[in-house]
């Protein structure tokens, strides 16, 4: 080899490692310049066969090109740990994290599919507030003061300075249905509503009672509306909800807001399961919503939201909705 074919190797390695920049580019250069296989590399070792005059120049400036592109890969080395940092490693194939993303709660979803089918057949979705006044949860449901009907609602009275009568005495609603009167109070008949929204009892809890629960009211007020009429709805909505014919049984009961009152239940499996309180609307109801008597008819119920969705989703106990435990809440995403 001659001292201009050294010259070249130099300059082929100066582009070589200019044009690396990686780490793992770096090392092929070493390899391929100062390598057991190199051309520098077997220059050297057969130096022995060359003309005594010649070795020395040529042994000479090998070995200065091979120490050169040896500094220069330390140089570059150094550069490149700088740069590094800035452009981490990206392993491919390492699973990505996993983004939790928000979701509704069960009994928003069962909500809202009540809502759609009560919607899908002409009723519109009422709110109400989860304060009331005793008046409207009791009075004017026909429930008074001293009344032994009281004690089916166990009440979270509101501390308030001064005794209130009983107009403006504050609870928690211990139902939906005083969204009644005071509906009645501000629209004429005739009308059909839902009120979907959240209701409180003082009461023990277990696997089927909570403080706190959800329920949909429904009303419905015109000339004529009768009980078949109530029958008839209940049964489209639960077919509708369900997606099937299912089995429903009709069982007389009480309530002070409504006569005659019944109560609804549905089969699942062999069990008979309560759902839902409703009935005509009681004739007192109408006087303390200020309709003139016998002018007008109308069905009520309050179901009960909380079963449904542990009905629809096979959920044992009721405290599960309300226990903040993503386990159970991200099963319904
Ligand atoms: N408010 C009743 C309760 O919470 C349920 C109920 C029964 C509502 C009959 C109604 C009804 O509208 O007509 O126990």
């Amino acid at each position: 080899m001659s001292i201009p074919a050294i010259e070249t190797i130099l300059r082929s390695a100066k582009d070589a490692l200019h044009q690396a920049d990686t780490v793992k580019k770096l090392e092929d250069v070493r390899i391929q310049f100062l390598g057991r296989k190199s051309a520098l590399t077997a220059l050297l070792r057969s130096l022995k066969d060359y003309p005594a005059k010649e070795q020395k120049k040529i042994g000479q400036r090998a070995n200065e090109v091979k120490n050169a592109i040896k500094e220069l890969i330390a140089l570059k080395v150094k550069e490149l740990a700088v740069i590094a940092p800035l452009t981490p490693h990206i392993d491919l194939t390492i699973p990505a994290k996993k983004l939790s993303v928000g979701h509704l709660h069960p009994l928003t979803l069962v909500a809202e599919s009540v809502e759609r089918i009560f919607q899908s057949m002409n009723f519109s979705v009422v709110g109400g507030d989860e304060i009331e006044t005793e008046y409207y949860n009791f009075d004017a449901l026909n429930i008074p003061a001293h009344h032994p009907a009281r004690e089916m609602w166990d009440t979270f009275w509101i501390k308030q300075s001064k005794s209130e009568n009983s107009k403006n005495r504050l609870l928690l609603r211990t139902h939906t249905s005083p969204v009644q009167v005071r509906y009645m109070e501000l629209h004429q008949p005739p009308f059909q509503i839902i009120v979907p929204g959240r209701a409180f009892r003082y009461e023990a809890t277990d696997a089927s009672h909570e403080i706190n629960f959800y329920q949909v009211e429904g009303l419905m007020v015109g000339r004529d509306v009768s009980l078949a009429n109530l029958k008839y709805i209940i049964r489209e909505f639960l077919k509708k909800l369900v997606g099937r014919d299912i089995a429903i049984r009709f069982r007389p009961s009480y309530f002070p807001f409504t006569e005659p009152s019944i109560e609804v239940d549905i089969k699942m499996g062999n069990q008979w399961l309560e759902i839902m309180g409703a009935g005509m609307l009681h004739p007192n109801v109408f006087s303390y919503a200020h309709y003139p008597p016998n002018e007008w008819q109308g069905f009520a119920f309050g179901l009960g939201l909380d079963r449904v969705a542990m009905i629809k989703y096979g959920i044992p106990d009721i405290r599960l909705f309300y226990s903040g435990d993503t386990r159970f809440t991200r099963q319904f995403r």
